[in-house]
């Protein structure tokens, strides 16, 4: 037995020079300047540079990041474990968002499937291929709500929905950590951008913050997230990357969250801009104490602030934590033992067999009058379009390896599939000549249908990307009407990180569906569904609105004293459009139809312990086998606080063939129906709640039960 025991002690030294060896004793023997540090994280570009490995050397860094293959990573460990005093292996990370060479949908586009075992499946090989570059930590998932698409970091994330971001953030987190760390980013409120001006200031309430914000984030941490980022934005003044309230007592007191928070891009030294601190040091001494474990990119940490450590100004135990909880992060991941981790990627079949199939499944069809879709795989086709013909944008923004010459545009995918093709570009995405018009519309002329792929530039969204307008950009809408003005029937095919304003396209082209930017299968998994080798089967995550004034605009909004009432002048809306979406969140359609009836709740009346199951049939009313995305709101009748109209609760993807009906059960467990009470705590309210179960969230068979105490 002891023998066995000894053993097993021996074992685990050999294997961890510094690891279960007790990261106390470690912490022990570092200097404050090694601690420091630990806390200090360092873009590269694509390599480390002489004076990082320096760094590196003395122990004064924690982490690399944009350190681009395993060529690269390697050298620069070896400094770490060998000849830094202590021997701590350093964290690589990188902004591997939706694929690090293997590209796949951006996560808006994604979420659109409201399949979380694909996004899982996404980010488990991203991870993996990753990793096989060095790689082992990512900047993603991106988990903040978005209600406004001027900003252009929607792209980023899984749109406007606290339950389906949810899902999606846990989906992913479990996705990456299959292989890599993942960040759960940016903390918090970060969507909320007044104006969808990238990088401005929010005003959150407490109780939106912990109603819509924050939940996707406590999906991620409750999924075992390894870090999250703070955000660059103020709430309501206080700065996310100061903000004590947010990474003390809202993550580590209430959530438990075990792991550490780094910074985002200089956020710490632009808590001087913010104007909440007059010095770098006073800058770094905010962040720390609230919270904010690893300073990225400011350096400040490292360069300034010991002196406040020996005169007890930021006391020494704060320091030690945020080292422990580095160290710790480290030792998960088997860095200790581990520091190389060697690892394959993916095969490349594979990769694009996951990216072609996670593709058409983020593939939304908004519009298709008179079944023009699918098409026949027969006749001549006109592909006209700036990015018809396009290799680049399809990787839309944050693409790290991903390479054009990877891509699939849409043209090559249509040809894959139709003999006579007839190619015009029409017009670039944003220039202002329309000489290209007349050779477009001389294809279309000669076409039995016109296939437009019109849209936005990669860069058009992510990071620093805010638009004011959301219309197509340059001459493209001009460049639609002229096609369309043929009189040959047009499929709009978009690329875009964001909704679009869309009107004239909705109102007189017959077939329009949305691509977003779907990665290096792009062109395959749109011509799958335009031919119906797919039956599309993605819904909206987000609200499509009719004109920019509308923003924000989002299906769970509160009711107000005047709903919108035709009727009624001194109601709730505008004079001069409809209070409406043109797409509702949750809205898209299939090659087949489907019919709801039979709504019935497991019970009329439930406690706050119940789980209350709705059951619906749902039957394929249409010629195709399809998937339907049925999904369940809730409403709050009244409560001691204004609650949204509607509310995601549960969605379930069914497949069904032609004539097929079943019954669909969706649970939702009532301590689910939770909101912020008046006295600022999660509280679930008897009373009645009314459950809508349909295609979207604008319609759907409606059931009510009580909630009893
Ligand atoms: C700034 C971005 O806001 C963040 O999302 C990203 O992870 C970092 N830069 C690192 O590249």
């Amino acid at each position: 037995m002891s023998h066995v025991r000894h053993v097993l002690i021996l074992t685990v030294l050999l294997a961890a020079p510094a690891s279960a060896q007790n990261l106390d004793s470690l912490l022990s023997r570092m200097t404050l300047e090694e601690k420091l540090g630990q806390l200090n994280l360092l873009s590269a570009g694509g390599r480390a540079s002489p004076e990082q490995m320096q760094l590196v050397r003395a122990g004064k860094l924690g982490g690399l990041f944009n350190v681009m293959g395993a060529e690269n990573t390697t050298p620069v460990q070896r400094i770490a474990v060998t000849e830094s005093r202590l021997k701590i292996p350093l964290l690589f990370g990188l902004d591997v968002i939706h694929g690090y060479r293997a590209i796949f949908p951006i996560p808006l586009g994604e979420a659109s499937s409201f399949d979380p075992e694909a996004a899982e499946a996404t980010a488990r090989a991203a991870g993996q291929e990753a990793a096989a570059f060095g790689i082992n930590w990512t900047y993603a998932p991106m988990v903040d709500i978005a209600r406004d698409p001027r900003w252009g970091r929607i792209a980023e994330g899984s749109g406007e929905d606290p339950y389906l971001g949810s899902l999606m953030a846990a989906a992913r987190v479990r996705g990456f950590q299959q292989n890599i760390f993942a960040t759960a980013k940016h903390f918090a409120g970060y969507g909320a951008a007044e104006a969808g001006r990238e990088y401005n200031e929010t005003e959150i309430s407490e109780r939106t913050m912990r109603e819509v914000y924050l939940p996707p984030f406590k999906a991620a941490v409750d999924a075992g997230v390894t870090s999250l980022m703070s955000a660059f934005n103020d709430v309501a003044g206080v700065p996310a990357s100061g903000n004590a309230w947010l990474t003390d007592t809202v993550l580590r007191r209430e959530w438990r969250f075990p792991g550490f928070v780094v910074s985002d891009w200089t956020s710490v030294a632009e808590l001087i801009n913010h104007g909440i601190a007059g010095s770098q040091a006073e800058a770094g001494r905010r962040a720390l104490t609230a919270g904010v474990d690893m300073d990225m990119q400011s350096s400040i940490y490292v360069d300034s602030l010991a002196a406040l450590v020996q005169s007890n100004r930021i006391p020494l135990a704060v320091v030690d934590s945020a080292v422990m909880r580095i160290l710790r992060a480290k030792q998960r991941l088997g860095l200790f033992r581990d520091p190389y981790r060697a690892r394959t990627a993916p095969p490349a079949t594979e990769l694009r067999a996951l990216a072609r199939r996670v593709a058409g499944e983020s593939i939304v069809l908004l519009k298709n009058e008179r079944s023009l879709l699918p098409l026949a795989k027969a006749g001549t086709i006109a592909v006209i379009g700036p990015l018809a013909d396009n290799k680049e944008e399809p990787l839309g923004p944050w693409h790290t390896q991903g390479r054009a010459e990877d891509v699939v545009s849409v043209l090559q995918g249509i040809k894959t599939k139709v003999q006579t093709v007839l190619y015009a570009q029409g017009s670039g995405i944003d220039d202002t000549s329309k000489a290209g018009f007349a050779a477009a519309v001389a294809a279309a002329r000669q076409a039995k249908v016109a296939v437009l792929v019109l849209g936005e530039r990669g860069d058009m969204s992510g990071e620093a990307a805010s638009r004011s307008s959301l219309g197509l950009p340059g001459v493209q809408e001009q460049l639609l009407e002229a096609v369309a003005a043929t009189g040959t029937p047009v499929v709009l095919v978009l690329m875009n990180g964001r909704p679009l304003i869309l009107e004239w396209a909705s109102d007189h082209v017959p077939a329009i569906v949305e691509t977003w930017f779907l990665g290096i299968e792009a062109g395959n998994a749109t011509a799958d569904v335009l031919f119906g080798d797919v039956n599309p089967s993605a819904r909206l995550p987000v609200t499509f609105p009719r004109v920019l004034g509308q923003v924000p605009l989002y299906y769970n909004h509160r009711n107000t004293g005047r709903p919108p009432d035709a009727n009624n002048k001194y109601t709730s809306k505008y004079i001069d459009v409809p209070v409406t979406p043109r797409y509702p969140f949750g809205y898209g359609l299939s090659y087949t139809t489907f019919g709801y009836s039979n709504l019935k709740l497991s019970a009329a009346r439930a406690r706050v312990s119940d789980t209350i199951t709705a059951t619906v049939t749902v039957t394929n009313s249409g010629g195709r086998e399809g998937t339907e995305v049925v999904q369940l709101y809730v409403r709050d009748e009244v409560a001691s606080v204004s609650r949204p109209v509607r509310e995601l609760k549960a969605f379930r993807r069914v497949t069904l063939k032609p004539g097929e009906s079943r019954a669909v059960d969706l649970r939702v467990a009532v301590r689910d129906l939770w909101f912020i009470g008046l006295d600022m705590k999660p509280v679930v309210e008897p009373g009645t709640f009314r459950v809508y179960v349909g295609p979207n969230s604008a319609e759907g068979l409606e059931a009510t039960f009580e909630c009893i105490p």
